[in-house]
């Protein structure tokens, strides 16, 4: 099994960027917990960030793989372009976030991903993508 883990604008600051909300781990960090929980689950994880809109789009449509993992950021709240591309595909998605978005600004409590996504896990930083493939794996292995 393989999965396409998408990373959206501005987590290729992750580490500097206000930690208070984030927390202190790099992207790599990320990356590298998740190829570890990868190989404990014996599947395969490609990784992908982009500060683009349409290059995120262009990854999901070339996408050959079993399922997606993404923190869209903040496309979440904006990109109908995203969750179209990503029902186009049809492959099951995971949204995830490091804070909980449902407690921060109005803003961010909406999600155009949520629903056509299995699941959203949100706030538990790190650990939410760790989660996340966790469940979609789980997922593809059990459809
Ligand atoms: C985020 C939450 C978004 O609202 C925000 O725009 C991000 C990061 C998170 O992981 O908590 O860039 O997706």
């Amino acid at each position: 099994m393989k999965f396409l883990v998408l990373h959206g604008p501005n987590l290729n600051l992750l580490g500097k960027r206000e930690p208070g909300i984030y927390g202190s781990q790099t992207l790599d960090d990320i990356n590298t917990q998740l190829k570890k929980l990868s190989e404990e689950l014996g599947c395969e994880v490609s990784f992908f960030q982009s500060n683009t809109e349409g290059e995120l789009i262009n990854a999901i449509q070339a996408a050959e793989c079993n399922g997606i993992l993404i923190n869209p950021a903040a496309y979440t709240h904006t990109s109908i372009a995203i969750r179209d591309a990503l029902s186009a595909v049809g492959l099951p998605c995971v949204e995830v976030h490091l804070s909980n978005i449902h407690r921060r600004e109005i803003f961010r409590h909406i999600s155009m991903i949520a629903p056509i996504a299995i699941g959203q896990i949100c706030g538990f930083g790190q650990d939410s993508y760790l989660l996340g493939l966790r469940a979609l794996f789980n997922y593809v292995k059990n459809k």
